[in-house]
């Protein structure tokens, strides 16, 4: 199955995930150290230093990626590098780093897609309230700024924030991710401010006249209602995990049946979250953008009294039902309800390890990836305008509250020697990634 001409093949990582070196160079502390300190956050006790010790192996990383034949690399600015209190001066230290990352792609004639935000908001400005504050949004868009002015002569892709569900959910709602808080408000408020923050980055990008084009990274899930019975609890279900987040961004309001619904997760009462969107915010959230990311792992059912529901096998992320149609069906979704949505790029998916210590052999991530490939081939040939892919993730890395113990990469890391083992799967990528195809 064939891909259009200039499809964009990569990989991705993140900076916490990735990087270590938590203080060098003057990096600030994130909420992501903090909370990795704290005592039974983490399922194997690790943190984010050294994880795969990229900062000091930056060259080699680049190298592999060159070897490997992949043409655009994925990877997230650590905000408190280059502000370590996230508002004032800026670190140049940090900027330099990012720089010659840049640069040091360019040479290779590798295309950097660059992440804003995944997830490692400096500290300082979680003592001051976090996403649960509209002030955050403002210092957002200033770091944001910052970082189109140092870059401003690359072409770059820019994803403005990771995954704005994942952080009010899972960091606010449920407290399993930092900053692990668990209140409905500040869940929602969080929402709401981490949109206003990518609009208020967009119009800085719009300003700045930097070169490329920018986009949101969002984590999607198709949602299957197990019987007739259960349509309007999925129909529910999906305005909570999708169109929250997709109807202000491209269709500049909120859904209002995804508030105060499903399971507590946002105020029972509507008015609460109305308080919290000014007059001009969905003007500045719906302003007009160059891609859609996508970021897709699987899918859900849901019962009718609005529960979630195993239709497909789970991969070692429990939350993980993989099921390669729900992409092709997400897509169709996304090509019919929002027809004037920019071109789609997949800018997540993969699979853990089926065990901890992990392999270089891992055929069930280089089936799933044909799996899903040709899912996304389909839905080009039914009018998806798809223009890239990016596998999660290039290395094995620091899989949040998994700690080490979750591998997610196309490369292994042995994390005593830092020693980095191509993947059957990579091997397997790069020969998909060449022909521009996948064999079925
Ligand atoms: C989404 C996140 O963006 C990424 O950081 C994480 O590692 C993967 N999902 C796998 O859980």
């Amino acid at each position: 199955m064939a891909f259009p001409a200039g499809f964009v093949w990569g990989a991705a990582t993140s900076a916490f995930q990735v990087e270590g070196s938590t203080t060098a160079d003057g990096r600030g502390q994130s909420i992501w150290d903090t909370f990795a300190a704290e005592r039974g956050r983490i399922a194997d006790g690790s943190t984010g230093d050294p994880a795969a010790d990229h900062y000091s192996r930056w060259e080699s990383d680049l190298d592999l990626i060159a070897d490997l034949g992949l043409p655009a690399y994925r990877f997230s600015v650590a905000w408190p590098r280059i502000q370590p209190t996230g508002s004032g001066a800026v670190n140049q230290r940090g900027v330099d780093f990012y720089r010659r990352l840049v640069d040091g792609l360019l040479t290779r004639g590798i295309h950097p897609a660059i992440t804003l935000y995944h997830w490692d908001l400096p500290q300082p400005l979680q003592d001051d309230g976090g996403w649960a504050v509209r002030a955050t949004a403002d210092r957002f868009a200033d770091y944001a700024a910052i970082m189109f002015d140092a870059l401003r002569d690359v072409d770059a892709t820019w994803l403005t924030i990771n995954e704005p569900k994942t952080t009010a959910y899972v960091g606010y709602r449920w407290g399993a991710h930092a900053p692990g808080i668990s209140d409905v408000d500040q869940a929602a408020a969080a929402v709401h401010h981490q949109l206003l923050a990518h609009g208020r980055a967009v119009s800085a990008f719009r300003a700045s006249g930097a070169a490329g084009g920018i986009g949101i990274a969002l984590n999607l899930l198709p949602v299957y209602p197990v019987d007739l019975e259960a349509d309007p609890a999925a129909v529910r279900a999906d305005a909570v995990e999708n169109r929250l987040f997709l109807d202000p961004i491209l269709l500049g309001r909120y859904p209002t049946d995804a508030i105060g619904t499903l399971a507590g997760q946002l105020p029972a009462d509507p008015g609460a979250f109305e308080d919290l969107v000014q007059d001009g915010d969905l003007e500045v959230i719906s302003a007009p953008l160059d891609l859609v990311a996508v970021q897709y792992y699987g899918v859900t059912g849901v019962d009718d009294a609005g529960n979630q529901v195993e239709l497909y096998p789970t991969s070692l992320a429990p939350w993980q039902q993989v099921h390669p149609e729900g992409l092709y069906d997400l897509l169709m979704d996304l090509l019919i309800d929002y027809p004037d949505a920019p071109p789609l790029v997949i800018t997540e998916n993969g699979i853990p390890d089926p065990t901890a210590d992990g392999t270089a052999d891992d055929t069930e991530r280089l089936e799933f990836l044909r799996a899903h490939l040709q899912q996304a081939a389909r839905a080009i040939g039914d009018g998806v305008r798809l223009t890239g892919y990016y596998a999660w993730s290039l290395l094995d890395n620091f899989e949040w509250a998994e700690g080490l113990s979750q591998r997610w990469g196309l490369v292994h890391v042995d994390f005593e020697t830092q020693e980095r083992t191509p993947k059957d799967s990579a091997r397997w990528y790069s020969t998909v990634v060449a022909a521009n195809a996948v064999p079925r």
